[in-house]
């Protein structure tokens, strides 16, 4: 085994997140409260909470979760999904389904477990890169003159982390067709759907798109409960929730209790949850429009269609790790450097799906000032 490397996004956030004032990279939606979620509760999910046992459960996830999490799919149903800890869910897949040596080709620059695991599973990890110049489009004749006949995963993420990235839905069918035309397996990580800024871009989830597909959904993202730890991985392929079950009796061996029943409440209510969501999130992105209007020479901003994080390019030759550094510890401003996705020095990762951004901005534009930059 060539081993796991150190999570970089995760230990710069063990670093900061909880010291900073404040935090403008988190990729979250603001959190919900558990109160405020209780009062979402219909009778039966309230009786559900209130006669919560605290025991084991059922490994492949709660049926009623199982349910409404079949709900948010169109040929997906409740048996084709397995309730897993969204990056754990990672782990699974390839744990399940990948041998050394296999070729797996991966969206880059992403969220780092998404290549790091196979990568310490000694597979051949090629990266398929984003194009800034066409505003991050991942271009799928790239991923057509790259797939091999040995090629076992193509690993994506749409909306995607950290552009903000969405494909239209013809590019979407593209990438299932190369990799159903290659045999290989697909894990769409979609953790970031319901994020777009136009609902009617929401893309069709790969799981129902293809039977050879694994997507990965969860509540961290657009529900803005991450502390829930629940997620899932769908695909209708009977042979991979199998797979994926038996790896998880190695991880978890089952989901948290109260998360699901709380994962059930939200889901059951999503359209109000997520439009409280999406209304922090454009508001949010007219005041970061009317930030980087006012800063033209040391950033380049270009408005992600979904998602809750962006990726701006720095100008002017500044080190994103320098920036950030400096800005953790004299503004208490947190930003994460293109350095923690192995990516260069020249962009920085922001989010903006929390409240205290108008704070967070004032903070930041006061340390620019100060500084001259
Ligand atoms: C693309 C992507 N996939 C998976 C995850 C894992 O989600 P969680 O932290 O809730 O396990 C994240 C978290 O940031 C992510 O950005």
């Amino acid at each position: 085994m060539a081993g796991l490397r150190p999570f970089k996004l995760e230990r710069h956030f063990a670093l900061h997140e909880f010291s900073v004032k404040h935090n403008l990279a988190a990729s979250d939606c603001e959190p919900l409260s558990q109160a405020g979620l209780l009062e979402l509760a219909d009778e039966g999910t309230r009786r559900l909470w209130d006669e919560l046992r605290l025991g084991y459960t059922e490994s492949q996830g709660a049926p009623f979760l199982r349910d409404e999490i079949a709900g948010l799919y169109r040929d997906t149903g409740p048996d084709d999904v397995l309730v897993c800890a969204p990056v754990e869910g990672i782990f699974l897949v390839m744990n399940g389904l990948l041998e050394s040596g296999d070729h797996v080709i991966c969206a880059f620059p992403g969220y780092q477990a998404l290549y790091e695991v196979a990568r310490s599973m000694e597979c051949d990890v090629e990266m398929w890169p984003a194009d800034e110049r066409q505003g991050w489009r991942f271009d799928p004749k790239w991923l057509e003159d790259h797939v091999r006949p040995d090629t076992r995963l193509i690993v994506t993420n749409f909306p995607h982390n950290p552009t903000g990235w969405l494909p239209g839905a013809p590019d979407l069918a593209r990438v299932v067709e190369v990799a159903s035309a290659a045999s290989a397996l697909l894990l769409s990580d979609e953790m970031y759907r319901f994020t777009e800024r136009d609902p009617a871009n929401t893309l069709p989830a790969a799981c129902d798109l293809s039977d050879r597909a694994v997507s990965l959904g969860g509540m961290s993202k657009a529900f803005g409960m991450p502390g829930a730890r629940i997620g899932w991985l769908a695909t209708r392929d009977p042979g991979i929730i199998e797979r994926l079950r038996t790896v998880k009796d190695y991880t978890s061996i089952c989901s948290s209790a109260p998360g699901e029943v709380l994962a059930t409440i939200a889901l059951k209510s999503k359209e109000k949850i997520l439009e409280r969501n999406m209304a922090l999130i454009e508001k949010n992105l007219e005041r970061l429009d009317y930030f980087f209007d006012k800063h033209p020479s040391l950033f380049y901003w270009d408005r992600p269609a979904a998602g809750t994080v962006a990726f701006p390019r720095l100008l002017g030759g500044h080190d994103a790790a320098g920036l950030c550094e400096g800005l953790a510890r004299e503004a208490e401003v947190l930003l994460l450097p293109s350095q923690v996705f192995d990516y260069g020095a020249e962009h920085v990762r922001f989010g903006f799906g929390r409240e205290g951004l108008d704070e967070a901005l004032l903070a930041l534009e006061k340390y620019i000032v100060t500084h001259g930059l």
